[in-house]
């Protein structure tokens, strides 16, 4: 059993981190897209809102599970004996950080490998904070978000936006 795990913060889930998820599952066996925080962002939606919004996006997936991680990545890969983690890269400027972090995971987990996938061309100026962005304008962001979560995705970014006023 070939176990990938799909980190990120999710905030919200965009059609461009689906696509990795869907192109994931015909390389693995099973896929966990794991909602982890990256401490330098303050997220819009709670970790069990976020959880919530990626099992009903991935619901027609069978290989794939939710799960969330308030620890290291490293050590959760350990405890699902995932062997490697899978990211997007959307351009040169992705790279950097991603590959110090790839360097870091390796070695706290030298059984998992980081592979990235090349995002598809028209997710590749996708990115969560632009959503949030277009949504708090009440601007049309379903173009960017899975269908089966819109309405969700949009009231929420409306409730944060309220609750930061
Ligand atoms: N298509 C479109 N957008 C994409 C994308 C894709 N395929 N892949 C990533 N993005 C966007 C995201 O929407 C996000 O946008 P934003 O900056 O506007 O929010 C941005 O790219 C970065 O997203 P992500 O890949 O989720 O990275 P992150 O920095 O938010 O999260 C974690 C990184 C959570 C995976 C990382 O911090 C982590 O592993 N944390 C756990 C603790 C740990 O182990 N730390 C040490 C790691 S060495």
């Amino acid at each position: 059993m070939r176990i990938a795990v799909c980190p990120g913060s999710f905030d919200p889930i965009t059609n461009g981190h689906l696509d990795i998820i869907e192109r994931a599952c015909g390389l693995f066996d099973r896929v966990i897209v794991l909602v982890a925080d990256n401490a330098d962002k303050h997220c819009w939606f709670s970790t069990e809102r976020r959880k919530a919004l990626i099992e009903r996006a991935t619901a027609g997936m069978p290989q794939v599970t939710v799960d969330v991680c308030d620890g290291l990545l490293a050590d959760y890969l350990k405890k699902c004996g995932g062997c490697a983690i899978v990211k997007g890269l959307r351009a040169l400027s992705d790279f950097e950080y991603e590959f110090q972090m790839a360097l870091a995971n390796r070695k706290l987990c030298p059984e998992a490998e980081t592979v990235f996938l090349t995002t598809c061309t028209e997710h590749m100026y996708i990115s969560s904070s632009l959503v949030r962005q277009i949504g708090s304008f009440g601007g049309d962001i379903s173009a960017f978000v899975p269908p089966a979560i819109l309405a969700d995705v949009q009231a929420g970014i409306l409730e944060t936006k309220e609750r930061q006023q």
